[in-house]
């Protein structure tokens, strides 16, 4: 048995990432500035983005994506229930409601049939998840978009270098909200960006930093000016060039990273594949994944344990894991609020109780990889239904 724990998804961090954030904390700017621009820069190249203003997370990206768009009360937005509750939040507070609808039983993605079925002549905007980096049946939402006036504002917080049809998650003109959150393929620790169109990613930026129309940086070096005026009342959702500097020296090895992650997934599939009693994820062959998550699901009725004890016995042989997610719909206050029933989404609530997530990120060494294998392989076999 494996004898050291092993943590489901920590960051790879190295000495650049190290050494930049000290050059940071050298400089006479360590908040939003020079860093915090040659980061955005940067992901505008690598995502092919159209615009790119980098937050202090993707949930800042995501609220002042749908103030950006104008979003507010009496309107509805359509959200996937298997999320993290962020998608859903940023749209209580704008005041509008979420409208939570069921996904695609093999990619977990939102389903663009039940997209339609939910569309009202209240609803003013879809918000789709690139979940565990499979990227959404885009083609299918931009029809339905288009048809009915929406907006899209997709939320990409698992989906760096995720493509549809080869084209990067990101490069789009509608607004895309990306995560770096500490477990996040790429992170800053706590950041995010927002990248879409630069009329629609500047009027966010303005919003993102106290509705100020310039950025405070360039108030105090020689350039600058004192003077700024507040045009709407914003947030305080800006960057810093501390997280800025570990951001950039992340991107430069996001492509080792991601070589890395789709080798540990081989491995996973060539070690596990021929268990029936479980239901390995997907890439549907126009997409490319990020391989934010590697999600397994136990197949109902297989085994005479059920997902909750998979995880502990798991555990017990120091294997991490997580679930992603327990759907929205299914939370206290959503489910309070609205009346949603379990039974309402069925796909979503049926995959909860059957997942896990198993470890994935760079820095796994194939040994660990076989750890988590055998450790999966002794379960399934040892307890079949
Ligand atoms: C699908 C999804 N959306 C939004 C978020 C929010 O990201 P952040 O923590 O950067 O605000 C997360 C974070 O885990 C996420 O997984």
């Amino acid at each position: 048995m494996r004898k050291v724990f092993l943590s489901y998804n920590p960051p790879t961090i190295g000495d650049d990432e190290r050494a930049e954030v000290l050059d940071t904390l050298n400089s006479p700017w360590v908040t939003t500035g020079p860093k915090t621009k040659a980061f955005e820069a940067a992901l505008q190249d690598y995502l092919h983005a159209p615009a790119v203003v980098a937050l202090n997370s993707c949930t800042a990206g995501l609220h002042v994506g749908l103030v950006a768009l104008g979003v507010g009360p009496g309107d509805e937005v359509i959200v996937p229930s298997m999320t993290f509750c962020a998608t859903a939040n940023v749209v209580e507070h704008v005041g509008a409601r979420p409208v939570l609808v069921d996904v695609c039983p093999d990619t977990l993605t939102l389903s663009p049939d039940a997209v339609q079925a939910a569309i009202t002549p209240r609803t003013k905007a879809l918000l789709p998840v690139h979940y565990a980096g499979h990227p959404v049946q885009m083609d299918e939402l931009d029809v339905l978009a288009e048809r009915h006036g929406l907006a899209i504002l997709e939320d990409a917080a698992h989906a760096i270098s995720s493509r549809y049809k080869g084209r990067l998650v990101g490069s789009r003109p509608n607004l895309a909200a990306f995560s770096f959150y500490a477990t996040k393929n790429l992170t800053t620790v706590e950041g995010g960006c927002l990248t879409g169109e630069p009329a629609l990613v500047e009027k966010s930026r303005i919003i993102g930093h106290h509705g100020m129309n310039r950025d405070a940086w360039k108030r105090f070096d020689r350039s600058g000016s004192w003077y700024y005026e507040v045009v709407l009342p914003g947030f305080k959702y800006n960057m810093t060039d501390m997280q800025a500097s570990i951001g950039l020296q992340q991107l430069k090895r996001l492509g080792a990273f991601q070589r890395r992650r789709r080798e540990v997934v081989a491995r996973y599939e060539a070690g596990l594949g021929d268990l029936a009693a479980l239901e390995l994820p997907v890439e549907r062959p126009w997409a490319e994944s990020s391989w934010h998550l590697y999600v397994i699901r136990l197949r109902a009725g297989a085994l005479r344990i059920d997902r909750n004890t998979f995880i502990e016995e798991l555990k017990a042989r120091n294997i991490g894991t997580s679930v992603h997610y327990l759907p929205v719909h299914m939370h206290p206050f959503y489910r309070d609020k609205y009346g949603y029933r379990p039974e309402d989404l069925p796909v979503s609530a049926d995959a909860y109780q059957r997942m896990l997530s198993l470890p994935l990120h760079a820095g796994l060494t194939d040994g660990d990889v076989d750890d988590v294998i055998q450790a999966v392989r002794e379960l399934v076999l040892a307890n079949p239904a």
